[in-house]
């Protein structure tokens, strides 16, 4: 049911911004507890990723595999993935599909889904990094093709972004912020993301960009710290990833003190907390939305004629209503905060 899944009732959605490299594919795939996202030196992610992250509880019944709990689904193919790292393998054969062999980028979007007991329902987009000089096949003027693309995401009002910088590149040249100051300038629907802090020079650190001290984000700055190249050529896992992560915080003689405010799980809860806030804020502007759209779509099946449907004349009309009425009340619920759990 297209008109049920987001895209025409404009959902809040997450996006990452930043320069190439900074580590964008990185804090995702953190931030979902999984390893499936193509990412390493150079470009890697060159079509935009639309990741939706389902909760479900139980897997379906007619799982091939019992067992498995998590499981992801293309729109592309009907092929169900239990195994991630078939997904990122997916992700790459379609991204050379559509985009070429040589470092090409392509507009159109590979749409993913994860249904799993351990996300929480967001949807998050990936996108190809801010870059300067064209490479491979790309055209003369990948620069504003780029920045065009991140623009298209981004500059919609529902989506909120994830500008991230890499912590031992000057935060004055940062792309993604600039980017985002240009379609949020009071910085509304801005976090901030600091990379690469364990690649800083020796005797310096994040503390003041952190803190709010060095630029200004209602948001704040949220410090990360991902795997390295040889962590992933090592295939590192999640779990130790994430663990590490949290020890190097709360060890570090500058960020012991911030530690509680820092890392891939404080950002998890944030961008839950912010998009449930946006959702909020849209409230009567969604709910307007949702009236129309059902009475559209009620317009059409009449219009449709029932057979003309599915050959199951009564049912059609009241299934898409049922679901829509069930969506509603999902919406609300979240809302309310009666089915959001942040663990
Ligand atoms: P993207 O191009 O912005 O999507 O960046 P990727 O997530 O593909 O990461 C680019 C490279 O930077 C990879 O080799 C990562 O291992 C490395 N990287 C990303 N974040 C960090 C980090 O916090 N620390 C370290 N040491 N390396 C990182
Ligand atoms: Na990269
Ligand atoms: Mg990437």
């Amino acid at each position: 049911m297209k008109f049920v899944e987001g895209g025409e009732l404009d959902m809040p959605q997450l996006a990452v911004v930043g320069s190439q490299s900074a580590g964008k594919s990185s804090v995702l795939e953190n931030i979902v507890g999984r390893d499936f996202l193509p990412r390493g030196q150079g470009i890697v992610t060159r079509r935009p990723l639309v990741l939706q992250l389902i909760h479900t509880p139980l897997p379906p019944a007619d799982m091939p595999q019992p067992g498995f709990a998590e499981y992801g689904q293309f729109l592309h193919t009907e092929r169900r993935f239990t195994d991630f790292a078939e997904i990122r393998k997916e992700i790459e054969a379609e991204t050379f599909r559509v985009a070429g062999q040589n470092k090409g980028i392509s507009k159109l979007p590979i749409s993913l889904r994860i249904y799993s007991p351990n996300v929480l329902d967001l949807t998050l987009v990936d996108l190809p990094g801010l870059t300067k000089i064209p490479v491979g096949d790309q055209p003369t003027d990948i620069e504003r093709q780029i920045r065009n693309l991140v623009l298209d995401y981004i500059s919609k009002p529902n989506c909120v972004i994830l500008a991230v910088s890499a912590a031992n590149v000057d935060l004055a040249n940062s792309d993604s912020l600039k980017l985002a100051r240009s379609v949020d300038p009071q910085g509304r629907r801005t976090i901030g993301v600091l990379t690469k802090l364990d690649l800083m020079d020796a005797g310096t650190n994040a503390v003041d960009i952190l803190t709010g001290r060095v630029y200004p984000l209602k948001l704040g700055f949220i410090g990360v710290v991902n795997r390295s190249q040889q962590d992933i050529n090592s295939e590192r896992s999640m779990a130790d990833t994430l663990a590490g992560e949290v020890e190097y915080f709360k060890t570090h003689p500058a960020y012991r003190n911030i530690a509680h405010k820092q890392g891939t799980k404080y950002l998890s809860k944030t961008l839950n907390q912010v998009l449930l806030n946006h959702i909020r804020d849209k409230l009567p502007d969604m709910k307007a939305r949702l009236n129309t759209l059902m009475g559209q779509t009620q317009q059409e099946l009449n219009s449709f004629g029932d057979e003309a449907l599915f050959g199951e004349p009564h049912q059609m009309g009241s299934l898409v209503l049922r679901l829509m009425t069930q969506f509603a009340r999902d919406f609300v619920a979240s809302i309310d905060g009666t089915s959001l759990e942040i663990s």
